[in-house]
C-alpha cells in the first residue's frame, strides 16, 4: 500500500470516529433545549459545527497530506486550529467512552436482566437529561485544554540552560556554551517570518558553538526559500555551527538541498561523519549521524542507528573530547559505548503532551515511543540532552514547551 493511500485511509477512519463521537455529543447538547423546537435548533447548530470541524479531514482524504506551499495564517486560525482541537478531543472522548462502556457493561447487563424479570421501565427522563447535560462538560473542558495547547505550541520558546559536568573534559574547554536549536519544522506551523523572529531572540544570548539537530523543513521543499531567508539572520558563534539531518528533512524530499543550504549559510554538515574543531590548545570532535527514516527503513529502534554512529566516529582520535549530533535520541546508547561525552538530540518534541508530578517526575506521550524523551540523561558517565524542539508538525503542546537550549559544559 502506498503512503498516500495509507494517509487517506487513516483520515477516513478519523472521520468515522469523529462521527460516532460527534453523534453522542450532539445528543448531550440537545438536552439543553427546553422544548422540541429549541432541541431541533440545537441539533442543527451542533451538526453545522461538527461539519465545520471536520472540513480539514475531508480535505486530507481527498487531497492527501501534503499541503502545497504557504497556507495563510488566517486560514489556520479559522480551519486548522479548531480542527486540531476537535481531533484531539474526539480521539480522547472515544477512548474514555470505550473504557466507560467496557467497565459499565456488567452493570448494564445486570440492569437489563432485572428489568426483564420485573418488567420495570428504563431510568426516568429527568435523570437521563441531567446526565446528558453534565456530560457536555467533558468535551467542553477537552476543547478548552486543546485550545490552550495550540496557543502554547505557537507561542515563543522557553530557554533551558543546563550545566553538564562531562567526564575527561579538558580544563581549557570548561565553561564552553553550546546553543542547541532543534526541530524548527519550517512550514505551515513555522512560517519563515515567525522563525526569523525567534532567531532574533536566539541571537540575543551569546554562545561559543551552535548546533542544529534536524527537522529543519517540515514536509515540503516549497518552504526552503523562507527558511533560508530566516536563517540568514542567525549569528554564527566563534567556534562554528554544526548541523545533522532529521526524518522530516527526508520526508520533505530534499535532504541534499537542505544541507547545501545550511553549508551556504556557513554551517558545517556532519552526516555519518565528524569534524575536528580546534579551540585554543585543545580540540573538540563534533560528530553527526544521518537519519534516513523515510528512505532506508530506519525506524524508531535505536540499534538501527548503530551503523550510523559507528560510521560517524570511525577514525577519530579516541582521546579527544567528542560531541555527537543525532536527531533521534536512541543513538545515545551506541554513542555512550564509544565514550562520547555528550550526545545532543531532538525528534521527540518532549512527547508533545507531558505531565510533571510535584516530585519532579514527568510522564508523557513520548514514553510510549521513546526511551529518552526530554532533558538530561546519563549513562556510564556519558550525557544525553534531548531538546523539546522549537517547532512542531502537530501544533499542540501541553507540558512540553517549545525549547531552545544553551548548555554550559565543564
Ligand atoms: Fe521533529
Amino acid at each position: 500500500m502506498s503512503f498516500a493511500l495509507a494517509i487517506r485511509i487513516f483520515f477516513f477512519v478519523l472521520l468515522v470516529l469523529s462521527a460516532v463521537v460527534g453523534r453522542r455529543v450532539i445528543r448531550w447538547v440537545q438536552a439543553f433545549g427546553k422544548d422540541d423546537a429549541s432541541r431541533r435548533r440545537l441539533k442543527w447548530l451542533s451538526i453545522g459545527t461538527w461539519v465545520f470541524l471536520n472540513l480539514a479531514t475531508v480535505y486530507f482524504i481527498v487531497m492527501g497530506l501534503r499541503t502545497r506551499g504557504s497556507i495563510q495564517q488566517t486560514w489556520h486560525m479559522i480551519f486548522l486550529y479548531p480542527w486540531f482541537a476537535w481531533l484531539v478531543t474526539s480521539v480522547a472522548l472515544a477512548a474514555i467512552l470505550t473504557a466507560k462502556g467496557i467497565i459499565a457493561l456488567p452493570y448494564r447487563i445486570a440492569q437489563w436482566w432485572k428489568r426483564k424479570q420485573t418488567g420495570e421501565q428504563k431510568a426516568d427522563g429527568d435523570r437521563r437529561e441531567f446526565l446528558a447535560k453534565a456530560a457536555t462538560a467533558l468535551p467542553a473542558v477537552m476543547l478548552l485544554t486543546s485550545g490552550y495547547g495550540i496557543v502554547r505550541a505557537q507561542s515563543d520558546f522557553d530557554w533551558f540552560e543546563p550545566e553538564l559536568k562531562l567526564k575527561d573534559w579538558p580544563k581549557e574547554l570548561e565553561g564552553l556554551r553550546i546553543m542547541q536549536i532543534s526541530d524548527p519544522h519550517v512550514g505551515n506551523f513555522m512560517p519563515g517570518e515567525k522563525f526569523a523572529g525567534l532567531i532574533e531572540q536566539i541571537n540575543q544570548r551569546p554562545c561559543d558553538m551552535l548546533v542544529l539537530t534536524g527537522d529543519i523543513i517540515n514536509n515540503n521543499m516549497a518552504w526552503m526559500p523562507e527558511c533560508m531567508e530566516a536563517m540568514h539572520k542567525l549569528k554564527l558563534p566563534k567556534y562554528g555551527a554544526y548541523v545533522c539531518i532529521g526524518n522530516h528533512d527526508y520526508f520533505a524530499g530534499g535532504p541534499e538541498e537542505i544541507l547545501h543550504g545550511m553549508r551556504d549559510l556557513g554551517m558545517t554538515v556532519v552526516r555519518d561523519d565528524h569534524v575536528v574543531v580546534p579551540i585554543g590548545k585543545s580540540k573538540i570532535i563534533v560528530a553527526g549521524i544521518d537519519y534516513p527514516m523515510w528512505s532506508g527503513g530506519h525506524g524508531l529502534r535505536g540499534n538501527r542507528l548503530d551503523p550510523h554512529v559507528d560510521a560517524a566516529l570511525a577514525g577519530r582520535d579516541p582521546e579527544a573530547p567528542t560531541i555527537m549530533l543525532a536527531h533521534h535520541p536512541h543513538a545515545f546508547d551506541r554513542a555512550a559505548e564509544h565514550g562520547v561525552q555528550l550526545t545532543l538530540a531532538g525528534h521527540t518534541h518532549g512527547g508533545q503532551f507531558a505531565f510533571s508530578y510535584p516530585g519532579g517526575k514527568t510522564v508523557s506521550l513520548g514514553d510510549l515511543m521513546f526511551k529518552y524523551v526530554a532533558g538530561e540523561y546519563q549513562k556510564n558517565g556519558s550525557y544525553l540532552y534531548v531538546n523539546r524542539g522549537i517547532g512542531n508538525w502537530f501544533p499542540m503542546r501541553l507540558g512540553a514547551p517549545p525549547e531552545v537550549t544553551r548548555i554550559t559544559v565543564g
